[in-house]
């Protein structure tokens, strides 16, 4: 089985998860694009979705399913994305496509954050993947030297600018045994707007897609 087809197979098992007659939370992604796809054919009864970016939203609108605005909304029992990096702990690096910051507001609002990814996605130790940095445009240099400071390798990604018209860093050479606090010390910085970790609100699920299917991690209930 090649990447995109476990990509697709773990959407597949997600499916499992929605909660019908209610709002549904949606990522980013290539994972997640299968999901919607599936989430049309599959024509569950959703009252429509929050997006955490334009190109869900506009993949969202093209099958039908409407999308609300996420301050009409106070009850949003679950959000399905996926990820860059994961690991046991169902801590997470997201940002690959530069949706961290929606991400991780919708992620903050749900009840239950159900992530999707092939199995490459885990990891023992999270750092692997460069971690996403979302930045104020004026502060890139600063935050770049401050997280320099924190052992990382800050590389601007130029050409992208976010949804919220912002930059990215892609942050090298961490090896992050305490994503926590990690995650606070970068939240600090002044000019971040986010960081791509996600382990002071990791996920509630994990349903990693392999050679011989796919494996749940977390709590089902
Ligand atoms: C988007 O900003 C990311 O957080 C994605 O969720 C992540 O990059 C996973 O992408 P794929 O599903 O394309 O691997």
């Amino acid at each position: 089985m090649n990447a995109d087809e476990k990509k697709r197979l773990a959407a597949q098992a997600a499916l499992d998860f929605v909660v019908e007659d209610s709002i549904l939370g949606i990522g980013t992604g290539s994972t997640v694009n299968h999901f919607i796809d599936l989430l049309a054919a599959r024509k569950l009864r959703i009252r429509g979705a929050v997006s955490s970016s334009e190109a869900s939203t506009e993949r969202l609108r093209r099958h039908g399913i409407a999308v609300l605005d996420l301050n009409e909304i106070d009850d949003l029992p679950v959000y399905v994305d996926g990820a860059d990096e994961a690991d046991r702990d169902l801590r997470l690096i997201k940002g690959g496509g530069a949706a961290l910051t929606r991400e991780k507001i919708v992620a903050a609002v749900a009840q239950r954050f159900v992530c999707i990814a092939d199995d490459s996605k885990l990891v023992e130790v999270l750092g692997r993947f460069p971690l996403p940095v979302e930045v104020i445009p004026m502060a890139r240099a600063y935050v770049a030297r401050e997280l320099a400071r924190l052992g990382g390798r800050a590389v601007w990604r130029t050409g992208t600018v976010t949804d919220n018209g912002n930059h990215v860093l892609d942050v090298h050479d961490l090896r992050i045994e305490d994503p926590v606090t990690l995650e606070t010390q970068i939240n600090q910085i002044a000019g971040v707007v986010t960081v791509g970790l996600f382990a002071r609100r990791p996920a509630d699920l994990l349903i990693l897609a392999g050679d011989s299917g796919v494996t749940v991690l977390g709590q089902r209930d």
